[in-house]
């Protein structure tokens, strides 16, 4: 063979093996996070003060710049307790939290030497808030996630280069593109600097376990040399995993608000708020139910997917009554259904049964989420193997089934039913497992 071919031949086979133990290692890397499916976000900031959108009241000129950084001098965390959170969030299911580590206002809650703009340097809170409430989610075996966003609306070397190319947008943000005349590459190369330099300080101070970054379609890939991001946050901890919003160089998707219909492919995860906002607003009191936030968790679980529900605490570092009452109720149903939930992985198809599913890893139990009061038997077809088994979750009981319409000179399964007496059924979601004697086969006719 010719030299020079089989050099090429080598040199592939090498590439792909690589290829082959990056997808490996990447695999592992995310396995507690597709394990997780439940994690509480935190969006804590001085915007709990007035009770207004977090860094967004400003940009879009409901407020002063003035007046909005005026709540820093309200903003007290005299309340902050996160050995309390921590212990909370555990209690209702949660293994895992991202906190507001700086939100596009640029005010960080720990004790950044680059910048003035603390709530230890500008506020009565006057103490980094991070580390206390990263220490308090590792000792109760929490997973520790740090919201960080791109962009900086306070920096002054941010609005300084503009997105992708040199023309000026229709209708400029001067928080986001530069002034006439304030154009400059070099300052932008500064901000990079500042940006990677808190990002080390946060690093150094707590290492999360995930980065969770924001704003990141300001500027294009290479201005925010995201690839080289990637690689330094991961040179720092080769086990940390990054959201999406790094423009191609994240680890997970995030929809946001809208829930998926088939959910995207690979890992993700729904951030949610528990009302219409991010962080604490009084005016704002239109609560999601429990029963809604439960039908929608099982939705992400069921397509594959990780639910962040977020809390905006007040400023003194509370939660909310009605926050609480809605983790607290979701915590019972998650704790409840744990076996469910922790661990599975995405069900079948709504043609098969009509409401959520997951599956063990080894697909020998298939988990139904009966999303009505089961007040008729509960109906599932097309499933080849066979059946050993059908419990309620929670009680773990045994329930009657039977199959009917098997016909035994045809391929089609019979219809499976399974009856749950109602006084057994859960408030909310009702769960049973069917366990099968081997890994799940679904029949199809489609053609
Ligand atoms: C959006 C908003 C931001 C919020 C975030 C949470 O990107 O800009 O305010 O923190 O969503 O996902």
């Amino acid at each position: 063979m010719n030299k020079k071919i089989l050099i090429f031949i080598i040199l592939s086979l090498n590439i792909l093996l690589a290829q082959q133990k990056e997808k490996i290692q990447n695999e592992d890397r995310l396995q507690w996070f597709k394990d997780a499916k439940f994690g509480i976000f935190i969006h804590y900031g001085i915007y709990a003060v007035n009770g207004i959108d977090e860094s967004w009241s400003f940009y879009h000129n409901k407020i002063s710049y003035e007046d909005y950084m005026k709540q820093l001098e309200g903003f007290t965390a005299k309340n902050y307790d996160p050995n309390k959170w921590a212990n909370f969030f555990k209690e209702v299911g949660a293994k895992y939290a991202v906190m507001t580590s700086k939100h596009h206002d640029g005010v960080a809650l720990w004790d950044t030497k680059l910048s003035d703009l603390s709530v230890v340097k500008k506020s009565p809170a006057k103490r980094d808030l991070l580390k206390p409430y990263a220490d308090a989610l590792r000792k109760v075996g929490l997973k520790v996630g740090v919201y960080f966003s791109h962009l900086d609306w306070s920096h002054p070397d941010y609005a300084t280069v503009y997105n992708g190319n040199d023309t000026l947008p229709k209708n400029p943000n001067y928080y986001d593109v530069p002034m006439p005349g304030k154009q400059s590459k070099e300052r932008w190369e500064n901000f990079i600097k500042f940006r990677n330099g808190q990002l080390e300080e946060v690093f150094k101070l707590v290492n999360p376990d995930l980065w969770w970054f924001d704003g990141d379609w300001t500027r294009t890939k290479e201005q925010w040399k995201m690839k080289e991001l990637r690689d330094l946050l991961l040179s720092w901890n080769p086990n940390v995993i990054l959201n999406s919003r790094m423009q191609g160089y994240g680890d997970y998707a995030t929809p946001e608000q809208g829930i998926p219909i088939y959910g995207p492919n690979g890992p993700w995860e729904l951030c949610l708020t528990i009302n219409n906002s991010w962080g604490y607003q009084h005016k704002d009191t239109n609560h999601k139910s429990v029963s809604y936030l439960i039908r929608i968790f099982a939705d992400c679980i069921s397509l594959g997917g990780n639910l962040l529900l977020d809390i905006g605490p007040m400023e003194d570092g509370s939660i909310s009554p009605e926050q609480t009452e809605r983790l607290k109720g979701l915590g019972r149903w998650i704790n409840k259904h744990a076996e469910a939930i922790y661990g599975t992985e995405r069900g079948i198809p709504f043609e098969y049964f009509l409401g959520p599913t997951t599956l063990s890893k080894d697909k020998k139990t298939l988990y139904c989420f009966v999303i009505n009061q089961p007040k008729h038997e509960i109906i599932v077809k097309g499933i080849k193997n066979k059946i050993k088994n059908i419990r309620l979750i929670g009680t773990n009981e045994n329930l009657n089934y039977k199959i009917v319409g098997k016909l035994y000179w045809s391929e089609v399964p019979g219809v499976l039913q399974v009856f749950i007496p109602q006084e057994k059924a859960d408030e909310n979601i009702t769960v049973f497992a069917i366990d099968l004697d081997s890994p799940l086969e679904l029949y199809s006719d489609k053609k």
